[in-house]
């Protein structure tokens, strides 16, 4: 079965453990789009300039994710993520990724609007701005970041907004996606909806 699942939406809403759960279930492949823009993010912090960045990136640049998935690179990922040459260099990839035999599923927040407005699935996957501050603080203090719930909130609100607001491919949930609000939903609920629709599709 060959078959593109699209699954966007604000940070810390549950995309990427939906996604993987999804590509676990069905034997898909799965990108989780946001580490392409931390990984350029990353190297803006190191004195890099974005574009070049962007245009270089191998998979060693992705290799660590642990290393890419902090507040500092998350907000650089941001930044980088609004410049229109930035997300041009990373097209391509995305979408040849997309075409993998055997099905993928992609997350982020412009797979079903932009990147594959084709997808056969789209998902939207949303929760509360006090809910998914909880939830990253919890990964975050679990990873053994020394950050507060008031820090998390400031850094998510500031990235959904210029994630939002952006020009080029801003976060918002495709005319034909399926909106999924995580909010009361255990993992385990949220996941089995998101296997379902996709299993209507498959
Ligand atoms: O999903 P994650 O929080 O890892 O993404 C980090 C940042 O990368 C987001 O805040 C957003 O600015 C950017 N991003 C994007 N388009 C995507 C995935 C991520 O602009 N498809």
């Amino acid at each position: 079965m060959s078959l593109t699942v699209a699954i966007d939406g604000p940070a810390a809403a549950g995309k990427g453990t939906i996604a993987r759960a999804v590509a676990e279930h069905f034997g898909f492949a799965h990108l989780d789009t946001g580490l392409l823009y931390r990984a350029v993010g990353r190297r803006t912090l190191n004195g890099e300039g974005a574009i070049m960045a962007a245009q270089s990136l191998t998979a060693e640049d992705v290799a660590d994710a642990d290393a890419l998935r902090t507040p500092d690179v998350a907000q650089a990922a941001s930044q980088v993520a609004a410049m229109p040459e930035v997300r041009a260099a990373l097209v391509d990839f995305q979408r040849a990724f997309a075409r993998r035999i055997g099905g993928a599923v992609l997350d982020g927040r412009d797979i079903g609007t932009v990147i594959c407005p084709d997808a056969e699935v789209k998902l939207f996957v949303t929760a509360t701005d006090d809910v998914r501050a909880r939830r990253r603080h919890k990964e975050l203090v679990g990873k053994g970041h020394e950050v507060t719930l008031e820090e998390v909130a400031a850094d998510l609100a500031e990235r959904d907004r210029r994630d939002a607001a952006r020009i080029t491919a801003p976060m918002t949930a495709a005319a034909d996606a399926l909106l999924l609000d995580t909010s009361t939903l255990s993992i385990d609920d949220a996941v089995a909806r998101a296997i379902e629709r996709v299993g209507q599709q498959a």
